[in-house]
């Protein structure tokens, strides 16, 4: 049995004061019960606040981003170990956004994920097709080819054996149009056999996240779906409330 994970993408959006009331407020919600795994993923800056803030709960920190690189002359830049260093479990790896204003490809999605494991970190590895390549018939093209990256060579392999997936169709993130629970389901199916043809252990036990406009009203049904294992949330993990609700809704 997979344990459903709800992962809250803050992107570039917060402040510490911001951070406060939002963590406070889930922190209070989750007195209430929360049975699904939960993590927090807030820019690199605010890590160790909410790290400090979220101590002593359940709730898990992430990281949005990460280098491939071990250390050293690369300004700008944050290690996989100082991820850890600061308390993440978790780092999201490869979301479209990511993809698409900062070019990175494939095969540096897939470095960024074995160094990230190297580090101790759990990779959130996120693939999805823009909208473009769903109406030329390509989605299940484009999300192999990001997804063999990782799945061809040993250490990707590994590298996914602690980690998770994130299916986030690029069309439905930030846009309010989400994927139908078929649609999602659909691509969860062809992720888990994709995995399970490389190694059917890892295809059966790996979560696969829905990501792309999840609200606190449709994620009970996304959830519902045979291979739909939580979310990775957007918009709606800046609200409390609506949060909250997708936590509850992931049991
Ligand atoms: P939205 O939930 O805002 O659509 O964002 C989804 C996403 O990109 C999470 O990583």
């Amino acid at each position: 049995m997979r344990k459903p994970l709800v992962a809250g993408n803050w992107k570039m959006n917060g402040s510490r004061d911001a951070a406060q009331d939002l963590i406070a407020g889930i922190r209070r919600g989750f007195e209430a019960g929360v049975s699904a795994d939960v993590a927090i993923c807030p820019p690199f800056v605010y890590l160790t606040q909410v790290g400090g803030l979220l101590d002593g709960s359940d709730i898990a920190l992430g990281g949005q981003n990460v280098s491939q690189h071990e250390s050293g002359a690369y300004t700008g830049e944050v290690a996989p170990a100082m991820l850890a260093d600061v308390g993440c479990e978790y780092v999201i790896l490869g979301h479209s956004e990511r993809r698409s204003y900062y070019g990175e490809d494939d095969a540096l999605v897939a470095d960024k994920v074995v160094a990230a494991h190297a580090a101790g970190l759990k990779p959130i590895l996120c693939v999805g097709e823009t909208l473009d390549q769903r109406e030329a018939d390509r989605t299940e093209a484009v999300v192999a080819s990001q997804l063999d990256a990782l799945l061809n060579s040993a250490e990707g392999l590994a590298a996914l054996k602690t980690g998770v997936i994130a299916y986030e169709p690029v069309w439905a993130i930030g846009t309010g149009k989400t994927a139908s629970p078929q649609q999602a389901q659909d691509m969860h199916a062809f992720i888990r056999q994709r995995v399970a043809a490389k190694d059917a252990e890892l295809g059966a036990k790996i979560r696969i996240l829905y990501g792309g406009s999840v609200k606190g009203n449709n994620a009970a049904e996304l959830f519902a779906m045979a291979d739909i294992d939580g979310g990775l949330i957007g918009g709606a993990s800046l609200q409390v409330d609506e949060f909250l609700t997708i936590c509850q809704a992931a049991q």
